[in-house]
């Protein structure tokens, strides 16, 4: 089934799908096969980075397919080794040769690495590979609140987006609200955590889906969307892609929403990293 999945409208005009698909682990023919089934089932946003070693499996999916480039909203990152201005120009134009495309649709600096402090200096890259036509909407992941102020500060330019780690034991409440305040759509990475914190057989998830007839994978994107987040889950089986795509035909009610928020833990990152804290060298 071909899914038209609903899109939001970002701070600079362009629109995106709330649901894309996460790529880690999507390599090589099997990874090109992954992404060909999910561009039949109506992925379009789809997610990538230098560090996930797979720019040419998506571009080879890219190639293969007959679907229209302009139709894909190709969203790659730039890594921590690379935050100098003219090294982050170089590696974009880079990355777009190993992915064969001419643009991407959708760009972050991957994590701020606030102990370099280069940041400010990558994001400055980013302003002007959008002006030079590398790039067509400009963002940033796993950006603090402090780390936003700065960089808005110093160019004047917000960010589209921020791509952060939320999932239901982990929901970001406040980041959310400043997002909300300076106009930037979150993005959530690792909804399901990674399949990693046993969300899946959390009972109140498993209740509230029961309530639908749908499955918790399906209750946890429900609530991103209603949270007024995109979500990029990574999804190899067909049957997963198919499901991720079916949350458009049911509602959770201020109730459910209520108690999904309430699973939130103070220490419920998977992986402990804390951006004001952990370094990406790529
Ligand atoms: N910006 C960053 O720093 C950052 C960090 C981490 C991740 N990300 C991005 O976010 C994406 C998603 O995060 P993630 O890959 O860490 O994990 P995730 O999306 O939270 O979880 C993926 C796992 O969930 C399984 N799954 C997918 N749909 C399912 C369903 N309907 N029912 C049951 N299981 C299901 C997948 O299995 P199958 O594959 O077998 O279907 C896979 O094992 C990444 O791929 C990457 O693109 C960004």
């Amino acid at each position: 089934m071909n899914h038209n999945i609903p899109k939001v409208t970002l701070n600079d005009g362009h629109k995106i799908p709330l649901i894309g698909l996460g790529t880690v682990g999507t390599k090589g023919a099997s990874g090109v096969h992954e992404l060909l089934s999910a561009f039949e089932k109506g992925y379009r946003l789809i997610d990538t980075s230098t560090n996930y070693e797979n720019e040419g499996t998506v571009g080879e999916a890219i190639r293969r397919s007959s679907i229209p480039r302009e139709q894909f909203i190709i969203s790659s990152k730039l890594p921590g080794a690379h935050h100098k201005h003219d090294e982050a120009i170089y590696m974009i134009q880079e990355q777009l040769y190993r992915i064969g495309l001419a643009y991407f649709d959708k760009y972050l600096i991957h994590w701020p690495n606030p102990k370099d402090g280069l940041y400010p200096e990558a994001w400055k890259a980013l302003v002007h590979a959008q002006k030079y036509g590398l790039i067509r909407t400009i963002g940033v992941s796993n950006f603090l609140p402090e780390h936003l102020e700065r960089i808005i500060d110093e160019t004047g330019v917000v960010p589209a987006t921020n791509q952060i780690e939320l999932h239901p034991y982990f929901n970001q409440r406040e980041q959310r609200q400043v997002h909300e305040e300076l106009g930037i759509i979150t993005e959530s990475w690792s909804p399901f955590g990674r399949g990693k914190n046993d969300v899946f057989s959390d009972e109140v998830i498993k209740t509230i889906a029961e309530t639908h007839k749908k499955t918790p994978a399906q209750v946890i994107l429900r609530w991103n969307v209603q949270l007024g987040n995109i979500a990029i889950p990574k999804a190899g089986t067909e049957e997963h892609q198919e499901q991720n795509l079916q949350i458009f035909d049911f509602e959770l009610s201020t109730d459910e929403m209520f108690q999904m928020n309430s699973l939130n833990k103070s220490d419920g990152r998977i992986d402990n990293q804390d951006p004001a804290e952990y370094h990406e060298y790529t």
